[in-house]
């Protein structure tokens, strides 16, 4: 819906008197702008000595200050000006929309969008467009390359697109190009002092919190960021290269992923942001009622911390009795789904060190699928599929339309993909060009055979979800699994109380919380889970995703007075409220549930223990709760007393505030039920 603006009749006033300018051949046009419909941020763009730049400033305070925008080609002039001015148009768009499960249910698109055309002044006179779509909670752009007689098939060497940040930020980053791919403890340090690192990007200033992303990434590279000249403010978009070192091979028209900026006064703001989703284009799946958010439980944990294998033999995790094990607690306690890793022939020795050998229908000797499955049914838990790949993409699409045949025949509805590996087909990144279209591959194929994905070692998440809700979650950071086993002990107990402002701004996050037994040294001294048992809880709240793990061994929670948190947590919200939150310290997120009239509040701490106090006014106005608290005991200490909790019941209304202690590596979780 258009609606009329009186502000974008003066805008369009300002752009014909530019456009005169132009035409009369200055060097440099005046800056076009587009202001978010709250007037806080303004996004612009000029000609200046016919190159494109562009600059974005938040309530008349510089963010971006000018910066240069193009392209260079392989074999082709640069597409970097000079240019002229062709035309340009706005729009305001105010619509709204329903995600069909999500963090929250409505979301408002309301945004002012700025095209800005230009054309080459010399030969091959090549045309491109810059187009800004400005949001109250951030900024897009995106580059179109029409259809043209001088451009049709060509390959981008380089984006050239620059981010000239007006302060030097303090960043909270993870590097590029490293053998773990997005599996890295998130550093803190001056912007300045960056070199090429993933997105989401999240930068920090007195004012303001600033998310770089991008929206829509579908058969283009991932966008990196490189720091050009060292002790800069300046990153240049660094595009994941072919092995070849073609960044894209393209085609006219093309239109690239956007470019997000999501800009926040206070880093929990960010909670509240739909820029990533609003620049995705709708479902286009149809009905998508068979996408059923809920929690699953895995023979996985018990392989990680040593006491079972993957391989088949002696201590062959993946057993037609242990998976009864497993779906018999599932079936008691309302859990979704029971994850079998191991299940499939191929996972012999050190199966991540060799081409694929995995055959994605043929089960393992002790393992009887169809047994399985039956069991599964009789009692109404499902089997979640696994297709480990071992980043083998050719071994494995020569093999996924029937992978997806043989489990959709089993009536399996969610399949866990995973991509370990250092190179895909042992030479490229997992995060270039190659693997985005794998991805689309994988989304698609699995949508026809109505199956969702939880991809593992994945290529980052750009709000895809909204165009195929099938594409559910996906790992793509430091997950459980290295609290499991991996040689530096672990995750550090800030980890969670940075990844909700960092990587869960990109879209859900498969962290698989939920360990009750701290106690696993027998073969993993070294590790350890660095929480305390209420923060495990606490992370089903503040940890979106809409599936979640309930990853403990069924003994584990056997009988534990705490598991009744995990079986009442609700997986899709209606609501989500960011509370509180300093990055790297503590958060507190609210989120209400979808099916019921229940909120749901989780609330973390880094290693320092730390009191809050909670203003309960998200609640519904009116509505009495009974608070069911876990929270840590007094001696609760992630190192060495993490199974101190209690558990308290209050009345609550939304006029209360409520103090909150939370441990070293501590945290709280309270279901909030209307009474
Ligand atoms: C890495 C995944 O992140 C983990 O969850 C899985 O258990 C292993 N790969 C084996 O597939
Ligand atoms: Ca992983």
């Amino acid at each position: 819906m258009n609606t009329y603006n009186p502000r974008l009749w003066a805008l369009l006033a300002l752009i014909v008197s530019l456009n005169t300018l132009a035409d009369n051949g200055e060097q440099s046009s005046s800056w076009t702008l587009s202001t978010s419909p709250n007037g806080n941020i303004a996004a612009e763009v000029r000609l200046t000595e016919g190159r494109l730049q562009y600059r974005i400033s938040y309530r008349d305070r510089p963010v971006i200050m000018p910066s240069s925008l193009g392209f260079v080609f392989k074999d082709e002039p640069a597409l970097m000006g000079p240019f002229t001015h062709v035309e340009t148009s706005v729009r305001e768009v105010d619509t709204a929309w329903t995600l069909p499960w999500g963090e929250r249910k409505h979301i408002a698109d309301h945004f002012t969008e700025l095209r800005y055309k230009v054309r080459e002044t010399a030969d091959p006179e090549r045309e491109m467009a810059v187009v800004f779509r400005v949001y109250d909670d951030g900024v897009g752009f995106r580059y179109e390359i029409p259809d043209q007689p001088g451009l049709t098939q060509f390959e981008i060497i380089d984006e050239r697109t620059e981010f000239v940040f007006a302060e030097n930020y303090h960043a909270w980053w993870i590097p590029a190009y490293r053998d773990q791919r997005y599996e890295y403890q998130y550093a803190r340090s001056a912007l300045s002092s960056l070199d090429v690192v993933h997105t989401p990007l999240t930068l920090q200033g007195d004012e303001i919190t600033i998310v770089v992303h991008e929206a829509a990434l579908v058969d283009y590279a991932s966008m990196t960021l490189r720091m050009e000249s060292d002790n800069s403010k300046t990153l240049v978009s660094d595009l994941v290269p072919w092995a070849n070192g073609v960044r894209v091979v393209a085609q006219t028209p093309l239109k690239t992923p956007w470019r997000t900026l999501q800009i926040a006064e206070q880093p929990s703001d960010l909670f509240s942001s739909n820029l990533i989703l609003n620049l995705n284009e709708p479902n286009k799946l149809g009905d998508v009622s068979w996408v059923e958010p809920g929690k699953y439980m895995g023979i996985w944990w018990e392989m990680h911390i040593g006491l079972k294998d993957w391989s088949p033999g002696d201590k062959q995790g993946a057993t037609t009795e242990r998976a009864k094990d497993y779906i018999d607690f599932a079936a008691e306690h309302g859990i979704d789904g029971v994850l079998v890793e191991g299940w499939n022939t191929g996972w012999e020795g050190e199966w991540w060190q060799r081409a694929p050998t995995f055959d994605f229908t043929r089960a393992v000797e002790g393992f009887d699928i169809n047994e399985v499955v039956n069991y599964g049914k009789r009692k109404g838990v499902r089997l979640v599929g696994h297709h480990e790949t071992a980043a083998g993409i050719q071994h494995y699409e020569a093999q996924m339309e029937e992978a997806f045949r043989f489990y959709e025949r089993l009536g399996v509805k969610n399949v866990k993909t995973g991509y370990v590996g250092t190179r895909l087909d042992g030479n490229q990144w997992h995060h270039g060009q190659y693997m985005v279209r794998h991805f689309q591959n994988v989304a698609e194929t699995a949508a026809r055979h109505r199956i969702t994905i939880n991809a593992h070692e994945p290529i980052k998440d750009t709000g895809l979800r909204r165009t195929y809700p099938n594409m559910m979650t996906r790992e793509g950071a430091r997950g459980m699994e290295y609290n499991g086993g991996s040689p530096d002990t672990g995750n550090l107990p800030d980890h969670t109380t940075i990844v909700p402002f960092t990587r869960l701004q990109a879209g859900p996050f498969d962290y698989n919380a939920g360990i009750f037994n701290f106690d696993y040294r027998e073969h993993r001294p070294h590790n350890r889970v660095p929480t305390t048992l209420a923060k495990q809880l606490a992370l089903y709240v503040v940890i979106y995703s809409p599936l979640q793990m309930v990853p403990d061994l069924p003994e584990n929670y056997e009988g534990h007075p705490a598991f009744q948190f995990v079986e009442d947590v609700a997986t899709d919200w209606e609501h989500t409220r960011g509370i509180n939150g300093v990055i790297g310290d503590y958060v507190t997120i609210a989120r209400k549930d979808r099916q019921s009239d229940d909120w749901y509040l989780g609330a973390i701490t880094d290693e320092n223990a730390r009191s809050l106090t909670v203003a309960l006014d998200f609640l519904d106005v009116g509505t009495t709760y009974r608070a069911e608290i876990y929270e840590d005991g007094k001696n609760a200490h992630w190192r060495d007393n993490p199974e101190d909790y209690n558990i308290r019941t209050m009345t609550v209304r939304s006029t209360d505030r409520l103090d909150i202690e939370l441990a070293p590596g501590g945290g709280t979780a309270i279901r909030f039920v209307a009474l």
